[in-house]
């Protein structure tokens, strides 16, 4: 009696971890909203799905996190800084592009960097990312985005970025980054710098509805890939856009509203990203719109603490990316960004690519630290703290030649 409570009381303090024989509750037990209701075929799912279900998604997310983008109203022009310099250290040659975006109110300008493995034979896919310095410097940030290595607080990466770029390269991958400051600056200025400007003047109202800074960055990675399909050497077809922290959570955004993205990629997107919000767990919906008020659109600050009166949860924001693949990783030490949430919102998120006939997470696989689990939906956790590490790079290395180039590692 006494072993049987004792065993009780453990399970929730350990409740914040993952266990092999843990049973799953389905969405409905669990108070998620459910993608469709129970009981039909997947082909019919599919169809409801496809015709109007995940519209009603994605405007839900639209309407209420992420705000809109404009649809129209710019048009875009191309330039090349720099065209081929080559980077004998990492084996690669670097491009630099720049994609002008003009208005009637004015224009911005988003600079990409793109490496390329010296050697590849025609055209190859390319991880395209976002971080949070500037492009000039020689090899991009892809770890921490908010740290700068001038500041002593900095808790830049461990990673030395040349290890984890050589990795992509030598694999055969390019690697593509913008700097989210060119497309809005990550404060809250009350949307007058960065693209909001360029649609919206001084006198204008910000709608509830309007985008926030999230949404500007998955907008500017669209960009991005704009500029990529005009790179012969890049396979458009074939690019996986990838963020971490909040740059995962700006991917997965960018990866659910523009399917031209082959593959998306989450890397400790915590909440507001791949964690599911009713769990309130580590990070909450009160905590990031208290903090980072700019980053989503003001509908979504009505939802602090009221998270089930929303229509969605994360893991519909993972399921819209299908049927491509998705990936989804944490961290053990990241409580802030609640690893089982986000595994969670992976698991759920399979039952759509199960309309497609493609195997997700399977229903009784559960994750073990430092391994790479599922198929068409992926997800590992890590030892180790919120980053992006080489671990995590091999992860998605081996998952983009598993579904890019039918290899298995
Ligand atoms: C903060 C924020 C997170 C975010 C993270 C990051 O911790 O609360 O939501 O993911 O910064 O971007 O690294």
């Amino acid at each position: 009696m006494w072993l049987r409570l004792i065993a009780f009381l453990m399970s929730f303090i350990v409740s914040g971890s993952i266990h092999a024989q843990d049973t799953i509750p389905s969405m409905a037990e669990a108070g998620l909203p459910v993608f469709l209701p129970a009981g039909l075929s997947n082909e019919r799912s599919r169809q409801i799905w496809e015709s109007t279900r995940r519209e009603q998604v994605l405007a839900a997310f639209e309407t209420y996190v992420y705000g809109k983008a404009p649809e129209g109203g710019y048009t875009l022009g191309f330039d090349r800084i720099e065209s081929s310099s080559r980077q004998p250290k990492l084996n690669a040659e670097r491009r630099r592009m720049v994609v002008n975006i003009q208005t009637e109110r004015g224009m911005a300008s988003i600079k990409v960097t793109l490496f390329l493995p010296l050697e590849h034979s025609g055209s190859v896919p390319v991880f395209l990312g976002m971080h949070l310095f500037d492009s000039s410097r020689e090899l991009p940030v892809i770890g921490q985005p908010w740290a700068h290595p001038t500041d002593s607080t900095s808790t830049l990466s461990l990673e030395d970025p040349s290890v984890v770029l050589r990795m992509i390269l030598n694999r055969g991958y390019g690697f593509a980054t913008i700097d989210a400051n060119d497309v809005d600056p990550d404060e809250h200025d009350g949307f007058k710098n960065g693209v909001h400007a360029l649609f919206h003047d001084e006198t204008q109202r910000h709608a509830p509805d309007d985008w926030g800074t999230l949404a500007a960055w998955a907008w500017g990675l669209s960009r991005a890939l704009d500029a990529l399909e005009r790179e012969e050497d890049v396979d458009a077809s074939k690019v996986a856009v990838i963020g971490h922290s909040r740059m995962g959570k700006a991917a997965l955004w960018a990866g659910a509203l523009d399917s031209r993205f082959a593959m998306v990629i989450s890397n400790d997107s915590g909440c507001g990203g791949a964690a599911i919000s009713r769990r309130q767990t580590g990070e909450t919906v009160a905590h990031i719109n208290r903090v980072f008020p700019h980053w989503f659109c003001g509908h979504f600050h009505a939802f602090g603490d009221r998270e089930q009166a929303l229509s969605v949860d994360q893991h519909m924001l993972i399921a819209l990316a299908a049927p491509r693949p998705v990936y989804v990783a944490s961290a053990e030490e990241d409580a802030w960004a609640d690893p089982r949430g986000e595994f969670l919102s992976a698991f759920y998120a399979s039952e759509v690519y199960r309309y497609y006939g493609l195997s997700g997470l399977h229903p009784d696989e559960r994750p073990l630290m430092n391994q790479s689990i599922g198929d068409r939906v992926g997800y590992h956790i890590r030892s180790g703290r919120h980053d992006i590490t080489a671990f995590d790079w091999k992860c998605y290395l081996d998952f983009a030649d598993r579904h890019f180039l039918g290899k298995q590692p």
